[in-house]
């Protein structure tokens, strides 16, 4: 299994990876849990939604599947909701329900029998929201929690060389945050997080879809659409594709069929694309020369919205980084966080630095 401290524990191989282990991704749209069987990974994805009382919102009445398919159409007394906002956690009780549910999950036996859990925030979390994060570990059941950035995590799950110096970069496209991390010596030596990501994309393609139809139509329908004709402007030629979708007609309140092409998705991916290459910029300005040449080397973008096609391009012709796109964007943050779970060695304060910037 590939290792967080590279090459010493091949060295030490007496230490062998810990079982009953776990790697949580806490997302603010995905929750992933990675359990390590033997060169794989069991992986569980839930929704971040829970499902609780109107009036007594740490009430909480189903997670996951059965809280999603209550979104938008609940009885009065019911709301669905999201525990995370823009990658924070914005109600710990509901966000224990949904770590509690992952945790059981991703158990066979009870919750207790968990050794560690190792979990993936935003780089940017305060010391606030990273001591809320291990406080709802401990208290769903685990005996160790590590918190770690899901930069990091996302790198080691990529399987890049970052005990190496001369450094590697991390893109994580979410839903509703998105880190840069560079890693260099198996730790974070920079890191810039934007508070924007593919929620952000389905929300202005509502709005435009308003401006430019004068129909309304659901997040939902946005996001949809956006999956399948997602596309951000770069200059590379891409042939448009558009899918159909049905919204309200804000004139009349009749149903509509409306056509959403790929150039509506860019114009709508544009603000946020634009916020990650500023981000990026910021970045580069930092790095030495020597950081600046490993990470041209070795840079992948991980998360949901890194599927948007043209986003490879798009980052070459802005900032000259010649990036790769990860086959498995979904998932990788929950298995570098199982991959550091499962290490012997994982708790020690070194690494407990380490795993934040
Ligand atoms: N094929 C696709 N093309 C474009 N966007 C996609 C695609 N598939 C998923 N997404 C988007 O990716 C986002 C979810 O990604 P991910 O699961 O990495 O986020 P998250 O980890 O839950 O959020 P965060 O990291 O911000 O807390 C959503 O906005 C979703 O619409
Ligand atoms: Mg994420």
């Amino acid at each position: 299994m590939f290792s967080f401290f590279g090459k010493k524990d091949e060295e030490n191989d007496a230490k062998k990876p810990l079982t009953n282990t776990l790697g949580i991704d806490l997302g603010t749209l995905n929750t992933v849990v990675a359990k390590p069987s033997g060169d794989k990974f069991d992986l569980y994805k839930i929704p971040s939604v829970v499902a609780v009382k109107k009036e007594d919102p740490s009430y909480v009445l189903a997670v996951g599947e059965e809280a999603k398919a209550m979104l938008g159409r609940t009885p009065e007394d019911i709301v669905a909701v999201r525990p995370l906002r823009k990658g924070v956690i914005e109600s710990i009780a509901q966000a224990e329900s949904l770590l509690v549910y992952a945790i059981n999950q991703g158990s066979n036996e009870s919750p207790e029998s968990i050794n560690r859990i190792v979990i993936g925030i935003p780089g940017d979390a305060s010391e606030v929201e990273k001591k809320a994060v291990e406080d709802i570990g401990t208290k769903a059941g685990a005996n160790y929690v590590l918190v770690i950035s899901e930069g990091l995590s996302g790198a080691i799950g990529s399987g890049l060389p970052i005990a190496e110096a001369s450094g590697t970069m991390v893109i994580d496209l979410g839903a509703g945050s998105s880190d840069i991390v560079v890693i260099s010596l198996g730790g974070i030596t920079d890191i810039e997080t934007i508070r924007n990501g593919g929620d952000d994309v389905d929300r202005n393609i509502v709005e435009k879809v308003k401006e430019i139809f004068n129909v309304e139509i659901g997040i939902h329908e946005a996001e949809k659409a956006k999956i399948e004709v997602g596309m951000v402007h770069c200059k590379t030629e891409m042939d448009p594709i558009a899918t159909t979708v049905i919204g309200k007609s804000m004139g009349t309140n009749k149903p509509e069929k409306i056509e959403i092409d790929s150039k509506l998705v860019a114009d709508a991916a544009e603000p946020i694309i634009l916020n990650l290459i500023a981000a990026l910029s910021r970045v580069l300005e930092r790095l030495s020369p020597e950081l600046i040449s490993g990470i041209y080397n070795k840079t992948i973008v991980v998360g949901g919205t890194s599927q948007l096609y043209g986003l490879k391009e798009r980052i070459f012709e802005e900032v000259g980084i010649p990036v790769e796109i990860s086959d498995d964007p979904l998932t990788v943050v929950a298995k570098g966080a199982a991959i550091v779970a499962a290490e012997p060695r994982a708790l020690e304060p070194e690494v407990r630095l380490k795993a934040m910037k």
